[in-house]
């Protein structure tokens, strides 16, 4: 007989730009390592060719409207649950964690103060293709504390990074957590401590799952 092998998690990690999500996806990535856990770190937008599109549209590089935006997002996202070679089911199937470096929570909150929120909500959850993550980390941080760390380790900006921008960002992050947390399991941290403590808390949540 063979042994069935235990599906992987989802674990989506999402925040303001600048909240420190690459530094605590590594720790949590080295933490489920050295517990014996296979773990596959990946982001959104990726690197498809649909990803691609939108780097150059987040960058400044094309310019694309908020609607667009959304439905690249949502086709990225697609790709990224689908993918027979890395993509999320295929790695869940094979016993790997997935840590998600952005996902669905990030288009209703950045396309979805853009354009209609709801056909944004819509397109991601009613989409067969685009799975429900098991976790959603949101590391929280207020936009000053966040364009301080933004000023202090880049020179270039892109286009969702300014003030007020991140504002209304958090503001419908806040919002979208609500609607949604009855279906999904999102977990906000406080991003403002020492990268030990946040990290703690972190593993004190996944340990749950
Ligand atoms: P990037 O610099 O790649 O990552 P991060 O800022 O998280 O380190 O930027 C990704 C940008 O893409 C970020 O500004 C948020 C934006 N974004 C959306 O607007 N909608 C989405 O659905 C996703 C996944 C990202």
């Amino acid at each position: 007989m063979t042994e069935q092998i235990q599906r992987g998690r989802l674990i989506v990690f999402e925040g303001i730009d600048g909240a420190g999500k690459t530094t605590q996806i590594e720790l949590l990535s080295k933490y489920l390592t050295s517990v014996g856990r296979r773990v596959y770190r990946t982001a959104e937008p990726t690197e498809s060719v649909t990803g691609g599109l939108l780097r150059d549209a987040l960058g400044g590089v094309s310019r694309r409207t908020a609607c667009e935006m959304a439905a690249l997002f949502v086709l990225d996202r697609i790709f990224h649950n689908v993918n027979p070679v890395n993509g999320i089911e295929k790695m869940l199937a094979d016993g790997v964690d997935v840590i998600c470096d952005r996902y669905y929570y990030s288009s209703m909150a950045y396309q979805g103060s853009e354009t209609d929120s709801t056909w944004v909500k819509e397109m991601n959850l009613n989409c067969p293709e685009i799975r429900r993550p098991d976790i959603c980390i949101f590391l929280d941080l207020t936009p000053k504390q966040s364009m301080e760390r933004i000023n202090r380790g880049r020179v270039t900006h892109e286009i969702y990074e300014n003030e007020e921008k991140l504002e209304q960002v958090r503001r419908k992050f806040y919002g979208v957590f609500e609607d949604l947390k009855d279906r999904d399991r999102i977990e906000v941290v406080d991003a403002f401590r020492t990268v030990e403590q946040i990290h703690e808390d972190i593993v004190g949540r996944i340990q749950t799952l």
